[in-house]
């Protein structure tokens, strides 16, 4: 089966193209990466506006980089939500009229769904059941993941996402957009021990996240050491941050997987590429003697590759869509 894959959630128009669920031909990302960072975060009348311009390019370049055209389409694969609902129209009413015009069937995929399943674009499988942490700029999500279609969320940010967290800090210390990788890179050079911001653990027994008054302490250690007017000590900044934020998403990962009985974890998201997450993740997986599966970073990121792979399990499933199906903002899962 060739699936014809869209990702329009947030501010990258993705197109990839799949034979069967696990065999890549394409996946072409097209970044508006320079329309936002002028404005230091996502706009999101201008990504749709981004999207509608991009997508039928990015879908050509992606049937032509797979040597095959749309007649030779058999599905077509959309992200239906979570994200920025103007962004997610462009796409999937894309795939839906696409698919009618074509003639052949068209599924509506939850953007978690990718992420859940990303770790499978990879030559080695984890095995059913596994506990999954998707954290990215726009979701902080622990998951218990029965099957392909099967997924239970089992804790959530309750305020800012990681990745959010990640950004905001940077744009207060003028690293520009996106936060992440830059602060991952300043933290190489910094103590993560040179402040110590709080970790939101919540109740004893709570697998949700809060990354809030982690954000506002670091805005307040800045004012304090700008008051004093001494020269900010960015890298310290940077690694007492990112260790606060990753020391609470693997503790809690971890402690998913004892809850759950599950001998395998997942990452999944933007903030997966995080270095330090990864290390620190491995360490203390390898420590409970459990299995940890991680995707490359390319997969990490938001991907239409990710989206063909679950729309191939839900189309197995019988899920596909009608003209009619609308997109959706908050994700049912
Ligand atoms: O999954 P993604 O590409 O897009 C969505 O948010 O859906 O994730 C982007 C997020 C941004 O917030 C970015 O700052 C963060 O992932 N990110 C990182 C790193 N690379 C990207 N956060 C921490 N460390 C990184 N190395």
């Amino acid at each position: 089966m060739r699936i014809l894959a869209i990702e329009s959630s947030c501010d990258d128009t993705g197109a990839a193209v799949l034979d069967g669920p696990e065999q890549i031909l394409s996946n072409i990302i097209s970044s508006q990466f320079d329309v936002h960072a002028r404005y230091g975060g996502i706009v999101p009348e201008l990504a749709s506006r981004c999207h509608i311009e991009a997508i039928w390019p990015v879908v050509q370049e992606a049937l032509s980089a797979a040597g095959t055209s749309l007649d030779e389409i058999d599905l077509i694969a959309a992200t239906r939500g979570p994200g920025l609902v103007g962004s997610l129209l462009v796409g999937f009413t894309f795939a839906k009229a696409l698919a009618l015009v074509r003639q052949i069937p068209c599924v509506g995929v939850d953007h978690m769904a990718g992420h859940l399943l990303s770790v499978f674009l990879e030559d080695n499988h984890p095995r059913f059941p596994y506990i999954a942490l998707v954290v990215s700029g726009g979701n902080t999500s622990l998951f218990k993941v029965d099957n392909p279609t099967r997924f239970q969320r089992i804790g959530r940010t309750r305020d800012d996402a990681a990745g959010e967290a990640f950004d905001k800090v940077a744009k207060l210390l003028e690293l520009g957009y996106p936060g992440g990788p830059v602060i991952s890179d300043l933290a190489r050079d910094g103590d993560p021990t040179a402040f110590a911001f709080p970790r939101a653990w919540l109740d004893e027994d709570s697998l949700d996240f809060s990354f809030s008054g982690l954000k506002t302490s670091v805005v307040n250690q800045v004012h304090r050491l700008k008051q004093k007017e001494v020269p900010l000590p960015v890298p310290d900044i940077c690694a007492s941050f990112q260790e606060a934020v990753v020391e609470v998403l693997v503790e809690k990962t971890i402690r998913a997987a004892k809850r759950y009985d599950c001998s395998t974890v997942v990452l999944g998201g933007g903030v997966a590429s995080n270095p330090r997450l990864r290390s620190l993740m491995a360490e203390r997986s390898d420590r409970e003697d459990m299995k940890l599966f991680v995707p490359a970073p390319l997969f990490c990121t938001d991907n239409a590759a990710m989206i063909g792979l679950a729309g191939y399990h839900l189309f197995q499933a019988g899920h596909t869509v009608t003209p009619d199906t609308d997109a959706y903002s908050r994700s049912p899962l």
